[in-house]
């Protein structure tokens, strides 16, 4: 983790909450936004990633941990990379994906298990750690780690996630 103090912990007790907490986390969204997410197994990685694609206009049962393949492409309102890198073996299959030039061109990048590869990454908006302490309870926590990070956290904080 790279920072001791996150912008904004989100608390969620429900597979529907952390959809809602991905919905506003996707309309702060813009073209060419890295987003890391990190947690153990069934942490929530891909129900939030379902969350945030929903909002850029993917249908929820297209974003599936991509099992076979490390990466799978999606055509949104913004074009985004689902990467999962739980199974990246060696850091050239990274290096042939060519992201820098991706986020360049405006794709959008979400990353699970984001810290196996963090060293072969351009860098990242905005990081999503999840914690599961229980059975159906997870926290967010999240770090603006730029500008653009941390612009999107101020939208987040303005829809005032904690209260509902
Ligand atoms: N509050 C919650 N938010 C999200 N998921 C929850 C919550 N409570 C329970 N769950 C369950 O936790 C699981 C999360 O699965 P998901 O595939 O999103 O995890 P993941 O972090 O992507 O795991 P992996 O590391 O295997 O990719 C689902 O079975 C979901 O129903
Ligand atoms: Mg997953």
């Amino acid at each position: 983790m790279n920072s001791p103090t996150p912008s904004l912990i989100l608390k969620s007790d429900s597979e529907a909450r952390t959809l809602q907490i991905g919905h506003a986390i996707g309309d702060a969204m813009t073209a060419g936004t890295l987003i890391g997410l990190n947690g153990t197994l069934g942490a929530g990685k891909t129900r939030l990633t379902q969350g945030i694609g929903e909002r850029l206009g993917i249908e929820h049962g297209q974003i599936v941990s991509p099992t076979f393949t490390i990466c799978v492409p999606h055509e949104g309102r913004i074009p985004f990379l689902h990467l999962d890198a739980y199974r990246i073996q060696s850091p050239e299959e990274v290096d042939e994906l060519g992201l820098d030039e991706m986020l360049e061109n405006g794709v959008s990048l979400i990353v699970e298990w984001v810290d196996l590869i963090k060293t072969l990454l351009p860098a990242i908006d905005l990081e999503i750690q999840i914690e599961a302490p229980a059975e159906d309870s997870r926290n967010l926590l999240f770090y603006g780690l730029t500008d653009n990070g941390q612009q999107m956290l101020n939208a987040l904080k303005l829809k005032n996630l904690e209260q509902s």
